[in-house]
């Protein structure tokens, strides 16, 4: 089994982490699209094309299923992708939401990127899921940049937490969405900045979980497979690499520049 995997950079490694321990015979193929990060912040119609791109590229390499492993990518371009991509595509968003579902809710934050905020699929799926519970939902735009460029602690990180979570930290919530696959790479200092006393649900295990129930009943999971790991990114691959390897404990990540994501040939085409 082959399985493609997809973020507009490192953030989606928490999902990859996640998958390599749920499936450890699959081959994974790693797209970190670093050259035009942040995806979040950038209009609808630029992420449903960079997120074609990426599935493209990746269908381009005999995948059999897709892991959207970026928030913006799911909220603004998961329905397009199932619709035109002839293999099982899962997203982010439904697993987070149902790992917050596991305990208890009386208010739910939800941070994120601006145009997963915008869009409102976390509201949803959370309106009509827990429909009763208080959803305080925060765009956090400047977390995504600090995460690409290794800024995990320091007098820079605290002024962005302060700016985005102070209002948060006041309203006591319950729960808290790390509705962006970048977050978990700064989770200690969310468990710091609310004095542990909100629980944090990221989606990256509750990803893994759906995609390694689903396709280990798929007749492809008896295909010969080497539990490979590749990775690929659209800019120049040192830093992606080295910060890679601070979070890995055992891939060592060597990533393979791809010049031109738009000329991959779609799948099936
Ligand atoms: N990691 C992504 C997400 O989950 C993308 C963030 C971005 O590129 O702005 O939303």
């Amino acid at each position: 089994m082959r399985i493609g995997v997809f973020d507009s950079g490192l953030g989606g490694l928490t999902v990859f982490r996640a998958l390599r321990n749920a499936l450890p015979t699959a081959d994974l193929l790693y797209l970190g699209d670093t050259a035009r990060t942040p995806y979040g912040s950038k209009g609808e119609h630029t992420i449903l094309r960079y997120s074609r791109e990426c599935a493209d590229f990746l269908c381009s390499r005999s995948i059999d299923a897709l892991v959207i492993a970026c928030n913006t990518s799911s909220a603004i371009a998961i329905e397009e992708l199932k619709k035109d991509l002839p293999l099982p595509v899962f997203g982010t968003i439904d697993a987070a939401v149902g790992e917050s579902m596991r305990g208890e809710n009386a208010s739910i934050g939800i941070i994120a990127t601006h145009a997963t905020i915008a869009k409102g699929a976390y509201q949803r799926s959370i309106a009509q899921k827990l429909p009763r519970v208080e959803v305080i939902a925060k765009a956090c735009p400047l977390f995504v940049p600090l995460v690409e460029n290794g800024i995990l602690s320091g007098p820079v990180l605290e002024a962005t937490l302060d700016l985005y979570l102070a209002e948060l930290r006041e309203k006591r919530l319950s729960t808290l969405i790390l509705g962006c696959t970048h977050y978990p790479f700064l989770r200690p200092a969310f468990e710091r900045y609310f004095h542990g006393e909100v629980r944090l649900i990221d989606c990256a295990d509750a990803v893994a979980r759906e995609v390694a129930g689903a396709l280990t009943q798929e007749p492809w999971t008896n295909k010969a497979v080497t539990g490979r790991s590749e990775f690929y990114v659209t800019d120049e691959p040192s830093r992606f690499d080295y910060l890679a390897r601070v979070f890995f404990e055992q891939e060592q990540p060597q990533a393979v520049q791809v010049e031109e994501l738009a000329t991959h040939r779609p799948c099936g085409i």
